[in-house]
């Protein structure tokens, strides 16, 4: 049966879905199971139109002769990842980091004022940066002896746009305990929009940019503390896992951390000279 012209409209032919499936894939690492295709078709149809193209298949046809290739790769990135972060998301991770990876690694640095580089490797939205500056932050004000700089590094520059206003709703707060909510945010003055930013303190201590974690290099020092990779390795193969942990490892110094997300704890068994220390926490 000839499909209904309609149908022809919105969705992507098995081919235009395959074509895209393996630009991700080998772009970013994500792969697209077929279940994802009606999400796909959904959130690309605003740029199809917005493009002037008649359909979702016009606009895959055109993508890799358009002059404008990389900008529309990035579009496209944009829609395809996952971004849902949250402040103190998986807080196991915030408590170990106070109690006994800073306690350790100030031993490790071995001076009064260490200096501190944490990264957040799929940082989103940059909830997970900022939870980490209220917790160092509030280690200082408790006496702790340390400077810290944070780094923030995702592949989606509409994330990362969000993540260096640091503006957020107010009702993404809920995780964060009070005395931070009061201390570590501002609120807007016209309370209608419900928004808050996080204090200019914190945002001068931390840093984003855009960087694949598929790519050969990371522009990153090789000394960094503690490294957060939480959320992003589950979207990749096995073996594109292993290759992002084991650059990731290199970029730590002796005795730095590793925390991955709770659904990704098996990961590490690849990576040689990985210790596992709780089950989503490991030390080089
Ligand atoms: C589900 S969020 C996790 C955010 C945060 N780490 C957390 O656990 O709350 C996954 C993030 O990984 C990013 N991402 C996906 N593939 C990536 C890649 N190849 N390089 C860098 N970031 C990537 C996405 O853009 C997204 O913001």
């Amino acid at each position: 049966m000839m499909p209904a012209v309609q149908d022809m409209a919105v969705h992507l032919s098995d081919r235009h879905f395959r074509t895209i499936a393996e630009l991700i894939e080998g772009q970013v690492g994500i792969k697209l199971p077929q279940g994802k295709r009606l999400m796909l078709e959904g959130r690309l149809h605003k740029r199809v139109r917005a493009l002037n193209f008649s359909d979702l298949n016009e606009y895959v046809d055109n993508l890799f002769g358009a002059e404008h290739f990389d900008t529309e790769l990035t579009h496209l990135i944009d829609v395809v990842t996952t971004n849902k972060t949250d402040f103190f998301r998986e807080p196991q991770h915030f408590t170990f980091m106070r109690d006994v990876a800073i306690p350790a690694l100030l031993k490790l640095h071995g001076r009064k004022n260490a200096n501190l580089k944490i990264w957040s490797s799929a940082s989103s939205t940059g909830m997970e940066a900022y939870t980490t500056a209220m917790v160092l932050d509030d280690m200082t004000r408790n006496g702790s002896r340390f400077q810290y700089r944070i780094l923030g590094t995702d592949i989606s520059t509409a994330v990362l746009r969000l993540a260096k206003t640091a503006i957020y709703t107010r009702d993404v707060l809920a995780p964060v305990p009070e005395p931070f909510v009061k201390r570590y945010f501002l609120s807007s003055r016209d309370k209608s929009r419900g928004e808050v930013r996080v204090v200019p303190e914190l945002r001068r201590m931390t840093h984003f940019m855009r960087m694949n974690l598929m790519d050969a290099s990371y522009p990153v020092d090789r000394d960094v503390d503690i490294i957060f990779c939480r959320n992003v390795l589950i979207y990749f193969e096995r073996e594109t896992q292993r290759k992002v942990i084991e650059q990731l490892c290199s970029h730590l110094r002796p005795g730095g951390y590793l925390l991955v997300g709770h659904s990704e704890s098996m990961i590490h068994s690849a990576v040689p000279g990985l210790k596992q220390v709780q089950p989503t926490i490991f030390k080089v």
